[in-house]
């Protein structure tokens, strides 16, 4: 029995220094009388403290390491240094090019599904997933569908839009590109090399075409995939007297497509079919992801999500 209340009085000592810790917690201001509300105002300050921001940046992806270096990676990391406050990771859509990657390089990179899932698990609370692609085609959408899986795993979760989107878009792509264009003269032109796609979104590219129009420009739009296809091009090219020609991809690297479709020397590349039909040809080998303005961009994207606007719409 001595025991017990021996026992009972250690039990004491030791409660009431753990309250006096509880109580110590919350300093000196923390009155009882109103304590509810403090304690409730102290949470929702410790939340937004507590917040876990992050950026997902998705492209297409690319096997080759040195323009991925020079465009897309370039791109993460403009995108990290103008938010500082948010952790940016990569994810690919191409599947092809992810398993391309682990076999060849052993390099891991996550699919969309793959990356949200491991910020999901790491506690994100606030995400901003920006792809890089151009047009709001098939990738964009899948994209947007791998997105919506996640609704309710994040408290905050938002999409920026591609680079051609709303007509703003438009014109401030046609000024970004103008950083890389040559000095062009009435008979030398530039061809422009987008993707193309059978998705409607196909019809960027002329929208495209139709704001470089709305300036004095030799630059004209083509695609390796869709139209306006090559044939368009050369048919434009000499009603406009065209007798040089400077091929650049319209993509966000130059991989595949640029190096071997526009720039390549097998007989139906770009630069081929050009040079049968007597054009001199020069061959710009850098991806939209290299230029400024077009990192840019994709930062303002981020920015239009923060701001609550990612699909950038104007304010009348
Ligand atoms: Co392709």
């Amino acid at each position: 029995m001595f025991r017990k209340m021996w026992k009972q009085k250690v039990m004491m000592v030791i409660g009431l220094f753990l309250c006096s810790l509880l109580l110590g917690a919350y300093g000196g201001n923390l009155q009882l009388a109103e304590g509810s509300q403090t304690v409730e105002q102290e949470n929702v300050e410790f939340q937004e403290h507590g917040d876990k921001k992050g950026i997902l940046v998705i492209s297409f992806g690319t096997s080759y390491a040195d323009t991925r270096k020079v465009t897309i990676e370039a791109c993460e990391e403009k995108i990290a240094a103008s938010f500082p406050d948010y952790e940016v990771r990569r994810a690919f859509t191409s599947s092809i090019i992810i398993k391309k990657l682990k076999e060849r390089d052993n390099i891991q990179i996550d699919t969309p599904e793959e990356a949200l899932n491991k910020m999901k698990d790491e506690g994100f609370t606030k995400v901003i997933v920006q792809p890089l692609h151009i047009i709001p085609g098939l990738e964009y959408e899948e994209v947007l569908a791998v997105v919506n899986n996640f609704r309710g795993s994040f408290k905050e979760l938002t999409v920026g839009r591609p680079v051609l989107y709303g007509i703003e878009d438009y014109k401030q792509a046609v000024e970004a590109l103008k950083q890389q264009l040559p000095a062009l003269d009435k008979d030398h032109a530039v061809v422009l090399m987008g993707h193309g796609t059978t998705h409607p979104a196909n019809a960027c590219y002329s929208c495209l075409q139709s704001v470089l129009n709305d300036e004095e420009s030799n630059v004209l739009v083509g695609v390796v995939e869709g139209y306006p296809g090559i044939d368009n091009v050369i048919a434009k090219l000499k009603r406009n007297n065209i007798k040089e020609v400077t091929l650049m991809p319209y993509m966000l690297v130059a991989g595949d497509h640029a190096i071997n479709d526009m720039a390549g020397d097998e007989e139906d590349s770009w630069k081929s079919i050009l040079e049968r039909e007597g054009f001199k040809v020069n061959i710009y080998l850098h991806g939209l992801g290299e230029n400024n303005s077009y990192q840019e961009i994709y930062v303002q994207r981020v920015q239009d999500c923060i701001d609550g606007n990612p699909l950038g719409i104007e304010e009348e």
